[in-house]
């Protein structure tokens, strides 16, 4: 007797935790650790829509009160785990609604109107996303991250594949933030401040880069400065995208260590 209550109450607890998540749809935990990103990114409940350039603004309020955050308009879940996967967080940092004309705003607009409060991003943030594969930064003013720990403490997400840093972030200004993520296979980096003569060591912790955007910058020539025995981990790269900088033809020869390079983006 004791046995078979024992088995319905299992059974009851088992349906209504089935019937939990369904409903609710993401992760507590994750639906919490969103929240915790809204003050930093407070457009993250309002879409962004538009072609190439131009962008229209406008909130979506049911999107942020809705409990399934999976639902939500820059968050993408795996439909197996139920687990966030892809945040689209570009362009989400802008403080309030009203600071925007409703005019179409593109990225040089953005500059001007948007904010222009540079700030550090705590990268901690992103940790309760386990699951996570690819985070969408750009043109959210960004200069660097907290507690100097630059890239690294992302790295215990195994999964992230691909970061975009690109646009109106300056990361560039301070690259010894790059280090240390090895699982990441496309890091984009265009008009990320990046001056003059790029050391491609900067990147060799990323071992398994296919794709490195580094258009849109000022770059003037590119070098490889390793030590003796380091090995250059950069031979996964397949693409590199260099246009619009100030390189000149000596730049192919420097190209030379990158064995696996398929692609190459040099227009201006
Ligand atoms: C954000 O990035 C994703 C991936 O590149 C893109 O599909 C989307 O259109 C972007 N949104 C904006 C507003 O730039
Ligand atoms: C960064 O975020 C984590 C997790 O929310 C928090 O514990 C930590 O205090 C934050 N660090 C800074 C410098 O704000
Ligand atoms: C650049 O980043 C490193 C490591 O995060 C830090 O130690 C240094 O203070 C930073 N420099 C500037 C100018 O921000
Ligand atoms: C970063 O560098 C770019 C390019 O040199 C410069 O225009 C920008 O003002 C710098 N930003 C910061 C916050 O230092
Ligand atoms: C190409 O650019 C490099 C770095 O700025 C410079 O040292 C070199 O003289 C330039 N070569 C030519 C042919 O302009």
């Amino acid at each position: 007797m004791e046995y078979w209550k024992w088995l319905e109450m299992v059974v009851l607890a088992l349906i209504m935790l089935e019937g939990g998540w369904r409903t609710e749809g993401c992760l507590e935990e994750e639906r919490l650790a969103l929240f915790q990103l809204k003050p930093f990114f407070p457009s993250i409940d309002s879409r962004i829509d538009g072609s190439r350039l131009e962008y229209y603004l406008y909130p979506i309020e049911e999107k942020e009160t809705s409990s399934d955050c999976c639902e939500w308009e820059k968050v993408e879940c795996s439909s197996i785990t139920g687990r966030v996967t892809h945040l689209f967080l570009n362009l989400t940092y802008i403080v309030t609604y009203d600071d925007l004309v409703y005019d179409d705003l593109v990225y040089s607009e953005y500059r001007r109107i948007g904010n222009n409060k540079y700030w550090y991003l705590n990268t901690s943030l992103f940790l309760p996303f386990e699951e996570l594969q690819s985070l969408f930064l750009s043109g959210n003013s960004i200069v660097g991250f907290v507690d100097n720990q630059g890239l690294k403490r992302l790295s215990k997400l195994k999964n992230v594949e691909i970061l975009d840093l690109s646009h109106h972030n300056y990361i560039g200004n301070n690259s010894s933030q790059l280090n240390d993520f090895r699982s990441l296979k496309s890091l984009r980096l265009q008009d990320c401040g990046l001056v003059g003569s790029i050391d491609m060591r900067e990147f060799n912790s990323f071992i398994n880069l296919k794709e490195l955007h580094l258009g849109s910058n000022q770059i003037k020539s590119l070098g490889f400065s390793f030590y003796d025995k380091e090995p250059l981990w950069l031979n996964k790269l397949e693409v590199l995208g260099l246009s619009d900088n100030l390189l000149n033809s000596s730049v192919f020869s420097s190209l030379a260590p990158l064995s696996n390079l398929k692609s190459l983006h040099l227009s201006r």
